[in-house]
């Protein structure tokens, strides 16, 4: 009997001397990728350089059939079907990279068709069945190594911008009471509590299948996630603790995007410290929380009545223009970013090139931007994380033990090494700082 507890003993010892799994480096694929244009077009191939950084490749995204609430492909051609069957192509990077899991995410803020459904299946434990079950089999199926869910739970409002007039007659309508985001927040609670443990379930009948839970941009935590209730049944959770300012939310004001800590005068929530606080001080162990760390610029158009200093927070006129190869407004590449840093030989007919201003205290991020030209054309700002913020980052989940960083995504960081000749600078720079 002494023996054996002598034997517990050591073993509790054992284990509590494994190494924990810090280190990890999560890497999103964003399968939109393989339909943009030239420059911007990313193969599954391009992913081969990266993949030896990562410990994690993440397949984003597959959605939530809205009648039947499975767990399905979004884009079944691209996703499952011969002609590409990107899911595969993505999970036989396993033969090259064994040490790699590759998880299938679901949700990531692309399903958005019937956008009610996150909610309504977060209210039936029917729903829910069918979607473990399905979302099991298609992760099996196309062998990968777990699910990812980065649930698209209610946002947070964006802050709202007035001018002089809309200031007084906020002051009158003040009195009236604000229509809260999910009259149902207590039930989505435990209904994703509910769907982790069910998950979890029905992943611990197969050999090695891991669950993620990946909170998206402007979620607010505190109000969906029971962290002690799932914390137990998860691998990670990944904190996508940026886009706190975008133009969609915030055409009328731009602002840090993903600030490490608060910046002065600002809300206090909406900075990555934050996000990871919750988590702690709600008991979760540290290896578990991964900070997320976005590749994609977030830009918005200068005017005449901008500040001519370009210190955030900083007036302005909606999103910026599309980049030349992503083609999105309001979003720029990393790589579309450092082009517009230089402009050499200062061609004629070229708009001037972008002034970067970076942050000594390493607290809040980089930005860049041009004023106006006497037209009132072609203002610019841009919030970006460039290869030393990232490193920033990592540094950061480094002092504080955490399991990791994702990169969202890859197909953003640089991929062909355009702008020193090093492919993902962004995914190296936070590997190299960990
Ligand atoms: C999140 O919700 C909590 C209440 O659960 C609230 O105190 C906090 O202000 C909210 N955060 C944001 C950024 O809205």
């Amino acid at each position: 009997m002494r023996a054996l507890i002598a034997f517990v003993a050591a073993l509790a010892v054992v284990a509590a001397n494994a190494p924990v799994p810090t280190g990890k480096v999560i890497c999103y694929y964003d399968s939109k990728s393989y339909v943009r244009e030239s420059q911007a077009r990313m193969l599954p191939l391009d992913l081969d350089p990266a993949l030896s950084f990562c410990s994690h490749l993440v397949y984003g995204y597959s959605g939530v059939h809205p009648d039947t609430y499975k767990m399905v492909p979004l884009n079944e051609n691209l996703d499952v079907d011969r002609s590409h069957a990107n899911y595969r192509a993505i999970t036989n990077f396993k033969s090259k990279y064994p040490g790699m899991k590759v998880l299938l995410s679901v949700g990531g803020d692309v399903d958005t068709e019937d956008p009610q459904k996150y909610n309504l299946l977060l209210e039936s434990p029917q729903a829910r069945t069918a979607f473990v079950n399905s979302g099991v089999l298609l992760a099996e199926q196309h062998g990968f190594d777990g699910i990812d869910l980065a649930w698209q739970f209610p946002k947070i409002k964006p802050k709202k911008i007035r001018s002089t007039w809309g200031s007084i007659w906020h002051g009158i309508k003040k009195t009236f009471a604000t229509t809260p985001v999910d009259d149902k927040e207590p039930e989505h609670r435990e209904g994703f509590t509910a769907l982790v443990r069910e998950m979890k379930q029905a992943l611990s009948l197969k050999p090695n299948m891991q669950l993620a839970v990946t909170i998206l941009p402007n979620v607010n935590a505190s109000i969906y996630i029971d962290v002690p209730a799932i914390i137990n049944h998860v691998d990670y959770v990944n904190l996508e603790a940026f886009d706190y300012y975008t133009p969609e939310r915030n055409p009328k004001e731009a602002d840090y995007t993903a600030p490490v800590y608060t910046p002065q005068n600002r809300n206090e929530h909406q900075n990555a410290n934050a996000a990871v606080s919750y988590f702690l001080q709600a008991g979760a162990p540290s290896y578990k929380i991964v900070l997320g760390i976005s590749t994609l610029a977030r830009t918005w158009k200068l005017d005449s009545e901008s500040e001519i200093s370009g210190v955030p927070p900083i007036h302005t006129d909606g999103p910026g223009e599309a980049g030349p190869y992503t083609k999105i407004e309001g979003i720029l590449s990393y790589p579309e970013v450092c082009a517009k840093l230089i402009n050499p030989n200062h061609q004629k007919g070229m708009r001037p090139h972008l002034r970067k201003v970076t942050d000594p205290s390493k607290r809040f991020g980089t930005y860049a931007f041009r004023l106006p030209d006497d037209s009132g054309e072609g203002g610019l700002w841009v919030s970006y994380e460039d290869p030393d913020t990232a490193g920033q980052k990592a540094a950061f989940v480094k002092s504080k033990n955490l399991g990791g960083v994702s990169i969202v995504d890859l197909s953003m960081d640089d991929f062909r090494g355009l702008c020193t000749g090093d492919k993902y600078p962004i995914l190296r720079a936070a590997k190299y700082r960990l």
